[in-house]
């Protein structure tokens, strides 16, 4: 099998094997555009590609390959793995993602697998914990406020201690922003910027995206519980750390999509954010 970079017409082709599962009820060129438009940005020329494995000339199974670091650490990211059906059972998808692998010489690989771990664990991935974090709304001082966009950088750096995901650059961050049009608030329990907070506002809920602090837990999830009932809705729910059960959030050990990663040495992971979800 050839695996290589996706031409234009073959990205078609691939988009036209996973629209049905992948397309979120969007008809297809909308597919294809929001596809491309992420491919566009900034950090996508380079990091977003498509690869193909071809047998004969044809594409017979496809994968996104994501250009991201861990630490400064190069980490080939993979997702929306697919082989159409006739092809299948033919270990097209294993050579694809070993092929990928080997190119990029990457230290580190990611996916999600939203099907049964076992497969990629063949692979040599291993499953990373992930949790899910909720939390009702509670009234109190909001030490939140908007991020101006001059502070993103700053303000992004700051992470978890610990805390196991890709580099978020400003480039990445615009990426990740078209992709999914979050909110991004700074967080300054005493006037200087401490942390900060990346979610969305739905009906019912805050969908927590992503965040990162250097203070006292507590204060930081006490703020969000109150950032949630400024907003007027009753809870906030999203990937988080587990010490946010300490500090008034159940959680749930998340079983789809599964975080893998394969490589030598893997640190190790407290938290995953869904934001960086692909
Ligand atoms: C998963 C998929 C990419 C595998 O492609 P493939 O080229 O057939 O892969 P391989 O030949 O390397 O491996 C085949 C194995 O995939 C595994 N597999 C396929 N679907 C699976 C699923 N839903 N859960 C767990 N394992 C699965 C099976 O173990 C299968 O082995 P079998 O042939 O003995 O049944 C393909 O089935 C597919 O496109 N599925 C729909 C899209 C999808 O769910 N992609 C994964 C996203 S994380």
């Amino acid at each position: 099998m050839v695996i290589r970079e996706a031409t234009e017409p073959e990205i078609r082709t691939v988009l036209g094997w996973t629209h049905a599962l992948w397309g979120d009820n969007r008809p297809f060129e909308g597919y294809v555009e929001r596809i491309a438009k992420q491919m566009a940005t900034r950090w996508g020329r380079t990091g977003y590609h498509f690869a193909v494995g071809l047998v004969g000339g044809q594409p017979v199974t496809a994968c996104k390959r994501y250009r991201l670091r861990f630490g400064g650490v190069p980490t080939v990211g993979f997702g929306a793995v697919f082989t159409p059906e006739e092809h299948r059972g033919k270990g097209h998808a294993a050579e694809l993602i070993s092929g990928v692998m080997a190119q990029e010489r990457a230290p580190y690989a990611l996916l999600y697998s939203d099907i049964d771990p076992l497969y990629y664990i063949r692979l040599g991935f291993q499953p990373y914990p992930a949790y899910w974090v909720t939390a009702t709304a509670e009234a109190g001082p909001v030490p939140f406020r908007p991020l101006a966009p001059y502070e993103r950088a700053e303000a992004l750096a700051i992470q978890l201690p610990g805390e196991f995901r890709p580099d978020r650059s400003p480039d990445y961050w615009d990426y990740l922003h078209e992709r999914s049009p979050v909110e991004l608030y700074a967080f300054v329990p005493d006037g200087t910027i401490r942390g900060w907070v990346a979610f969305e506002q739905e009906e019912d809920q805050l969908w927590l995206a992503a965040a990162g602090y250097d203070a006292e837990p507590e204060q930081f999830w006490q703020g969000l519980r109150a950032l949630t009932a400024q907003h007027g809705v009753p809870k906030i729910n999203g990937w988080g750390p587990r010490v946010a059960a300490d500090h008034g959030y159940a959680y749930e050990v998340v079983k789809s999509p599964v975080p893998m990663i394969a490589g030598e040495n893997l640190p190790k992971a407290v938290t995953w954010w869904g934001l960086d979800h692909f």
